[in-house]
C-alpha cells in the first residue's frame, strides 16, 4: 500500500493513508512558506507536537471545520477543549494508541511547550505512526539531539522527518548523527527556510546523509510530495 506525505512548509505535513487524512502540526495562515490553507485542507486527523504557534498553528479552526479528533498531550488536548475543539484524544510521551488509520505513539522531543497565550502546554513531543500495513513513520518534532533516538531506530523506520534549521532544534550537523542514531531508510529535513534565522542549505545535507550514511535523503519543496 502506497502513503502520500505532503510536506506544507515548516513543520505541517499531511499523511493520507487509504483516505484518512492525517495533519501534523497544521501551520498555514502566518506561515510565510506555507503551500495550502487552513480552510481548504482536509483533515480527519491533526497530530500537534507542541505548544508553540509555528505548530498549533491553525488545529482550532480545522479542527472546527471538519470535526477532525486532535491527537496531542494531555496538557494540549484540554487547552484545545477550552478553545472549542470538540474532538480531542490526549497521549503521554511513551504511550501510544491504535487508531484506524494505525498506532500512533508520543517520543520524547527536547524543546518547550508553551502555548500561545501562554498556558502550561506540557511537554513537547514527537511521534511515530506505524501504519496499518506496518510502515514505520517518525516525525521527530521540534528537538535537540539526544542518544536515545536509536531506541526508536531500533523499531526500523521507513521515514524519519528531521528539523535541520538550527537555532531552534537540530542544525544540520546534529541532525546528521540524528540520522546515523535512526537509521531510516528515508530521511526528509524540515523546519528550516521558514524564517532567514533558520535558513539552511538542504541539498548539502542530503548530499552528506546519503555519503555518510545508507539512508537516503529526499528534499523536499513546499508542497511536495512523497510516497512510501
Ligand atoms: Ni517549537
Ligand atoms: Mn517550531
Amino acid at each position: 500500500m502506497a502513503h502520500k506525505l505532503t510536506w506544507y512548509g515548516h513543520a505541517a505535513f499531511g499523511l493520507d493513508l487509504q483516505g484518512t487524512h492525517l495533519l501534523v502540526d497544521p501551520f498555514f495562515t502566518d506561515n510565510p512558506v506555507a503551500a495550502g490553507k487552513a480552510d481548504e485542507v482536509a483533515a480527519d486527523y491533526i497530530i500537534v507536537t507542541h505548544g508553540h504557534g509555528d505548530h498549533i498553528g491553525d488545529t482550532v479552526a480545522i479542527a472546527g471545520r471538519t470535526g477532525a479528533t486532535v491527537i496531542s498531550n494531555a496538557e494540549i488536548c484540554k487547552w484545545l477543549t477550552g478553545q472549542g475543539v470538540a474532538n480531542v484524544h490526549p497521549q503521554h510521551i511513551g504511550g501510544g494508541f491504535t487508531y484506524p488509520f494505525g498506532y500512533v505513539k508520543l517520543t520524547v522531543a527536547h524543546h518547550g511547550s508553551g502555548l500561545p497565550d501562554g498556558s502550561y502546554g506540557g511537554n513537547p513531543a514527537g511521534v511515530l505512526i506505524t501504519t496499518v500495513d506496518g510502515k514505520k513513520v517518525y516525525f521527530a518534532g521540534d528537538t535537540g539531539l539526544f542518544s536515545s533516538m536509536k531506541l526508536y531506530g531500533d523499531e526500523g523506520l521507513d521515514l524519519a522527518l528531521l528539523p535541520i534549521g538550527d537555532n531552534y532544534t537540530m542544525g544540520p550537523d546534529d541532525a546528521l548523527r540524528a540520522v546515523r542514531l535512526l537509521r531510516p531508510r528515508t530521511v526528509i529535513p524540515f523546519h528550516f527556510d521558514t524564517w532567514e534565522l533558520i535558513a539552511q542549505d538542504p541539498h548539502a545535507w542530503a548530499e552528506k546523509v546519503e555519503a555518510e550514511t545508507e539512508t537516503g535523503a529526499v528534499v523536499l519543496e513546499p508542497g511536495g510530495t512523497f510516497e512510501l
